[in-house]
């Protein structure tokens, strides 16, 4: 299966957007969990709201589906400020970012997805744009060509990114704040699903709300995602309703488990297990057996099975854990690597 048509992808779906951008928080106040961020935010945008200033550029990294976007959008609500959408793959050439910075008007936001994905020649733009707000380009080729220089509304540039890793140091520090989300808790999720259960009017109860909260990954997008298939099955299969009851048989249909692993996540898992002992093993020789990209495997699969304490990646390659094995229910007597299993464990509860 491509991992974009995933129930539990985190990336998000054109036909989806639409109906997300609703349930979006538009202001921080409503914005549910990233406490640490938030309060970080709040100050920056408090700061240079009270000194009439744009606020710095800001760096926002984090896994797919934790809220990248929003808060950009809310950064430009708070500000009273008009949004430029783009992304990294989008902007192909120096011009296109030109057009875009010139366009741009004293306090707006520029938000930038994927900004790790500029190529570089769009990139060296964009540093003196970020800190002297000027537009250096060259235009023509060879001898003839002529340097023009513009100067540019001072603006905020809101990149995202998933991996800071990825992003050249030289833009990276071009940022003010740099800002990380993390996965968030399973009862923010519950909170979350709440608010949009009232925002698409869906009748639900509090155990249903726990059920769904518990197995989104971390992840709003998800949790959103699975609130809405969950109410297709309430409709027609129950009196529309998002019980405990239903939500569980509504969740095993849709071949997502307890924890919110779906069957990818298991086949990755169970591959492991049955067929290497547990690791460890390469990558590649995972993304052959699974049948999926090794960068898909990189960024999308294995980012919450490591953060769930599944999987592990070592030097020697990809291993699962104890953890893994208990959530299966195999026995952990099959693994030659069993000593080494518990000894992670025991390492990494001390
Ligand atoms: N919808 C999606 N993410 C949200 C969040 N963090 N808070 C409130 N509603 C959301």
């Amino acid at each position: 299966m491509n991992h974009e048509e995933r129930l539990v992808s985190a990336r998000a779906e054109p036909p989806e957007l639409a109906e997300d951008v609703s349930l979006r928080p538009r202001y921080l106040r409503d914005y549910i969990g990233q406490e640490t961020l938030k309060e970080n935010l709040f100050i920056a945008l408090t700061a240079a709201q009270s000194r009439q200033e744009p606020v710095d550029h800001i760096l926002f990294h984090g896994f797919p589906g934790l809220g990248k976007t929003t808060l950009a959008y809310i950064i430009a609500n708070e500000m009273g400020a008009n949004i430029k959408v783009t992304s990294g793959p989008v902007i192909e050439k120096a011009g296109d970012l030109a057009a875009i910075l010139t366009s741009l008007q004293e306090g707006d936001i520029l938000f930038i997805d994927e900004i790790h994905r500029l190529n570089h020649v769009v990139e060296e733009i964009l540093y003196p744009a970020m800190e002297d707000y000027e537009l250096d380009l060259i235009i023509g080729q060879g001898p003839g060509a002529k340097s023009v220089k513009m100067s540019l509304p001072r603006f905020t540039l809101v990149g995202a990114t998933t991996r800071t890793g990825l992003l050249t140091p030289p833009l990276r520090d071009r940022f003010g704040v740099i800002l990380r989300l993390e996965y968030y808790q399973p009862d923010e999720l519950v909170r979350i699903v709440k608010r949009s259960a009232q925002m698409l009017k869906i009748a639900m109860d509090d155990a249903g709300a726990e059920e769904l909260g518990r197995r989104s990954r971390g992840t709003p997008r998800i949790a959103n995602r699975l609130l809405k298939r969950v109410r297709d099955y309430a409709e027609v299969r129950a009196n529309g309703r998002v019980s405990r009851q239903v939500a569980r048989q509504a969740l095993a249909m849709l071949k997502v488990d307890e924890l919110g692993l779906d069957d990818m996540d298991q086949r990755i898992l169970l591959t492991i297990i049955d067929k290497f002992q547990g690791g460890p093993l390469g990558l590649d020789t995972l993304a052959a057996v699974v049948c999926e990209e090794r960068n898909t495997l990189e960024d999308v699969y294995e980012p919450f099975l490591i953060q769930s304490g599944f999987l592990l990646r070592t030097p020697r390659g990809r291993m699962v854990t104890a953890a893994a094995y208990e959530h299966f229910g195999r026995p952990l007597t099959n693994s030659p690597n069993q000593a080494m299993l518990f000894g992670e464990r025991e390492a990494g509860n001390k």
